[in-house]
């Protein structure tokens, strides 16, 4: 076992553990990552599958995020957009096929009346929230305590409306069904993108992916912090002295190697901090918010044909149903490569449901959702990837975690609370970004600064 001192130690090389050790370590403190797996980059990962580059993670970047922007830019990343000329498809029930340019799905008149008077109410109520205070909100506690469906149930009647708006944040967003998160949650998802018409805009929200994959971030952070970042060292156990000023605040102690220093950082998803041992144990509050907090759960399909056979129909690629297995799809012909590659999206309760069946079931499934929207040319691609992040020992869901009803007005404030030399960083814990890298990044950012701030006057 190794035996080593730092400043600070900080628990996960994800995007928002490597920004915190990058920021520190710019700020003249010493610090050790460690990382439980093989990897950096946590939820972001960009890999070879069968000759093809994709994206297993996070992948896309909008243009009001900022904090990601900026690093792109620092590390010399250059970005690409996603392809999007041409026409969309939309599969209404039953699956009647429309196509449309636009936001606004091709639904009846009096649908889309609905749709665009949510769209309205959701932006009003969402410019009454800040992302980073949302259980502020003079109404949060009433919010938090009526399920997104419930409450899009009592603003209208018309189901195929109610179901597209909570698609946009539910399996779109937070990959949990509508009933299972608050409306508060299901603002603050829309507050943390700027407004709900950002959210529903795939122009916005999709806009840009990076030359060589996002992983780029987490791997260019890590080649700069060398040896300070400690792969397959899972931290196992916290030790940590509550009066936290010390010089042994805390020692972690992962799988090869042991740290001591003054402050930790768990940059890890919330639902991953109660794996830890800790000693003396952490508060009650802490005991008991992290188990308000749940993974949403998402499957993110690849599918890679000879050539973007939609384009050549005038098609953008960009599909969506609230009645289809897939209920989202997108172009996602990675930069460079001749080919077509579509991205598509089962969520939550039709990803257990496809989990049920053999691999081969599966895919035969999928591609059968994709084949509504693209003819049967989306039946045979070369290559086809699902991922899987519900087996992820160290994510265990996707995208990210979100509080369960009541939880967010009860919790949310104290989220990220330091326990003594224990800070918390994720982007699960953003309100600008959240669940989202750029999130991750700002965090990572506002944890380092609390810790240079908290060493200052010592120095
Ligand atoms: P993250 O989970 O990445 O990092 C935590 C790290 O801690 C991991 O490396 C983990 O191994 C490690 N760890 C956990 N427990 C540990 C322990 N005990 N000891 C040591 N290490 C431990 N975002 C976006 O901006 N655009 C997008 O298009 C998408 N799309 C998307 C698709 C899919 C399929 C997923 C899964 C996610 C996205 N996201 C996204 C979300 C985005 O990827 C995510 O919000 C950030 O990458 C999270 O970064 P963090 O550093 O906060 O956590």
């Amino acid at each position: 076992m190794d035996s080593i001192e730092r400043d600070v130690v900080i628990v996960g090389a994800g995007a928002s553990g490597l920004t915190a050790a990058t920021q520190l370590k710019k700020a003249g403190l010493s610090v050790a990552v460690l990382e439980a797996r093989d990897r950096v980059g946590g939820r972001l990962w960009t890999n070879d599958i069968d000759g093809a580059t994709l994206e297993i993670g996070g992948q896309w970047v909008s243009p009001d995020q900022d904090a990601l922007i900026e690093t792109l830019d620092e590390l010399g990343l250059e970005t690409y957009s996603r392809y999007r000329e041409g026409i969309n498809i939309y599969l209404g029930e039953n699956g009647a096929r429309r196509t449309f340019e636009g936001e606004i799905f091709p639904v009846a008149p009096a649908t889309e009346k609905e749709i665009v008077g949510l769209i309205e109410r959701l932006d009003a109520l969402v410019a009454e929230i800040d992302p980073d205070r949302p259980w502020e909100h003079p109404q949060a506690k009433e919010l938090d305590e009526i399920s997104f469906r419930r409450w899009l149930e009592t603003q209208t009647d018309d189901e195929e409306a109610r179901l597209n708006i909570g698609m946009f944040i539910a399996g779109a967003m937070l990959t949990k069904p509508a009933h299972a998160f608050s409306a508060l949650q299901a603002l603050l998802m829309a507050a943390s993108a700027g407004s709900f018409s950002n959210l529903v805009d795939a122009d916005f929200i999709l806009d840009k992916r990076v030359k060589g994959g996002l992983q780029q971030v987490p791997l260019l952070l890590a080649e700069r912090l060398g040896d300070d970042v400690h792969l397959n060292a899972p931290v196992r156990t916290l030790r940590w002295d509550e009066s936290g000023a010390g010089e042994s605040g805390v020692t972690a102690i992962a799988d090869g190697v042991e740290v001591r220093a003054r402050f930790a950082i768990l940059a890890v998803p919330p639902v991953l901090i109660s794996r830890i041992s800790y000693d003396p144990p952490l508060p009650r509050r802490q005991q008991q918010l992290h188990q308000h907090l749940s993974m949403g759960f998402v499957i993110k399909v690849h599918a890679v044909y000879e050539t973007p056979f939609w384009r050549e129909q005038g098609y953008s690629g960009t599909a969506f149903s609230p009645y289809e297995l897939v209920h989202e799809a997108y172009d996602n012909s990675y930069h460079g490569d001749p080919r077509g590659t579509l991205v598509g999206f089962v969520s939550d309760e039709e990803a257990d449901e496809v989990f049920r069946l053999s691999p081969e079931e599966r895919k035969a499934r999928i591609l059968e959702s994709l084949s509504h929207y693209y003819g049967v040319e989306a039946l045979s691609p070369v290559v086809y990837y699902e991922s899987d992040w519900g087996s992820e020992e160290w994510t265990r869901g996707a995208y990210a975690a979100s509080f369960d009803m009541g939880g967010l007005a009860r919790y949310g404030s104290d989220l990220r609370a330091p326990v003594g030399p224990i800070h918390f960083s994720c982007s699960d814990m953003a309100g600008k970004g959240y669940q989202h890298v750029d999130g991750a990044i700002r965090v990572g950012r506002e944890t380092a600064a609390a810790i240079v701030a908290a060493v200052q006057p010592a120095r």
